[in-house]
């Protein structure tokens, strides 16, 4: 029997873009909802054709799924507040007080009850009142409650990423790359804090920020929005992104005593040979600096006195590696991903290392949960969440042993010292899997989308064995190794 700790956290998760609509009356725009409707997008193949609001539909079905997850033994939460619905309509003329650097550096808004007031003018407080009666149904049945702030959907009137594409950002709302949005987070952050924080156990600003650039300004090809590809304008993203945390950090202490967070996805770089470890240093370092900043006060190397301390915990996104090749043809360190092994295999298939991969054509590689984690614990010694880990599988064919072998793993770290606090599975239900649409089914609980009705999978049953026992009973020890094929 491999034991958690009593108060050790088994959680799910939910997203408005993946999760929310499905039943009429639930819809809402954002950049995101655009995105995924824009015909040229859908005609060239950039993104499914699935359109978000033939979701799982949680916006009205929560209850039943907050209802499975009790069954399933889970008792933690991640809820994702949108920042579209809550505002729907722009935000620029609340006066808060900015404090700026003289170099473009937004070092403090403060955003008072005044503004508070104002922000409540021009908020929907119907989509308000429905989020607070979501949260409370799942506090009101003994669950520990994590918000998330900003899961990458924007309101349109910050973003609007096919005018970006058309137009270029300087004619467009630009979303993260207008320093506006700093200041206009903020306010959100602040607004919720206010209004929800009596409900919050924990708190996190944003999930995955290192994504949010490179698939829109980088990997244009992944059906990301802006899909805008421009070096510049992802490191201004980063930049603006990283300046977002700290102010909502301060924005959430103002009216909340709870800890707050950042969430990002580490997969488990290698080199492909010894001489390839400057490229994995180089992708390191892209992930650090979303850490080192509110850490330490890092940032393009410097120290600013106005991000740092500004993190209670770290939340790990986890799902596979990329093995890693250093291109020899630039004199700068130039990285290259190479194929059959972590993200990059065949849909289905088996990575070069033998190992089982998923619908996505992801490897199953759980040794690197361990690494990731020991990694980051050797560097930060911070509480750490693993707040997502999962699988697109719709038979069900691998994700008992993917669950198992993962969970074993955060198990191993935390016997080396990590101080690892909870396991949120991505996910309970089947949702919408951004670009990729549908087709990719990460639930424990299968979603008939036409008739939005939940089945369990039997991988449930197997989350269900560990989250009530907060164990690996022995029989189920066998999924620890997934097994290798070939
Ligand atoms: C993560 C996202 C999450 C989900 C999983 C599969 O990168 O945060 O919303 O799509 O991947």
């Amino acid at each position: 029997m491999i034991k958690f700790p009593g108060d050790f956290k088994f959680g799910f998760s939910t997203v408005g873009t993946q999760h929310e609509m499905g039943t009429p009356g639930s819809e809402f725009t954002s950049d995101w909802y655009l995105w995924l409707h824009d015909p040229e997008n859908i005609a060239s193949g950039l993104v499914s054709g699935d359109l978000p609001e033939h979701g799982p539909g949680y916006w009205d079905l929560y209850k039943q799924d907050h209802s499975i997850a009790r069954d399933l033994g889970l008792d933690a939460a991640w809820i994702t507040i949108e920042w579209a619905r809550i505002f729907p309509k722009p935000t620029f003329d609340v006066k808060v007080k900015v404090d700026e650097d003289g170099k473009g550096n937004i070092t403090g808004v403060e955003v008072d009850e005044k503004a508070i007031e104002e922000l409540r003018g021009l908020a929907n407080l119907a989509a308000l009142n429905h989020y607070r009666e979501i949260l409370s149904d799942w506090k009101a049945r003994g669950g520990f409650l994590i918000i998330n702030l900003f899961h990458w959907a924007m309101p349109t009137w910050l973003h609007d990423p096919i005018a970006v594409r058309k137009h270029g950002p300087d004619r467009a709302p630009s979303g993260w790359l207008d320093r506006r949005a700093v200041i206009e987070f903020a306010k959100f952050a602040a607004f919720i804090a206010h209004e929800l924080g009596d409900l919050a156990d924990m708190w996190y600003t944003m999930n995955e920020p290192g994504v949010v650039i490179t698939e829109g300004y980088l990997y244009v090809k992944s059906g990301f929005p802006p899909g805008y590809l421009d070096l510049n304008s992802m490191n201004i993203a980063a930049k603006h992104l990283i300046e977002a945390h700290a102010r909502a950090y301060d924005a959430i202490k103002a009216y909340s005593k709870k800890p707050i967070g950042l969430v990002y996805s580490f997969a488990d770089y290698q080199p492909l040979t010894p001489n390839d470890e400057p490229a994995v240093e180089e992708a390191r370092a892209l992930d650090y600096s979303f850490l080192d900043a509110p850490v330490r006060g890092e940032l393009m190397g410097a120290v600013r006195d106005d991000l740092k301390g500004r993190l209670d915990w770290i939340g790990v996104n986890y799902y596979t590696r990329a093995v890693l090749r250093r291109r020899q043809d630039t004199g700068r360190v130039a990285v290259s991903v190479v194929g059959g092994f972590g993200y990059s295999c065949e849909p289905g298939g088996v990575s070069g290392d033998k190992r089982p991969c998923s619908d996505f054509g992801w490897e199953i590689y759980p040794e690197g949960m361990y690494n990731v984690l020991m990694r980051l614990h050797e560097r930060y010694r911070m509480p750490m969440y693993v707040t997502e880990n999962g699988i697109a599988d719709e038979h069900d064919r691998w994700r008992s042993w993917f669950l198992v072998s993962h969970l074993y793993q955060v198990h191993r770290a935390m016997q080396a010292g990590a101080d690892i606090r909870g396991y949120f599975h991505w996910n309970l239900t089947d949702n919408l899997e951004w670009a990729a649409g549908y087709r990719m089914r990460f639930g424990l609980v299968y979603v008939d989308y036409s008739t939005k009705r939940r089945y369990l999978r039997p991988s449930a049953l197997v989350m269900r064995e560990i989250a009530r026992q907060k164990a690996i009973p022995d029989y189920l020890e066998h999924y620890t190794n997934p097994p290798k094929l070939g």
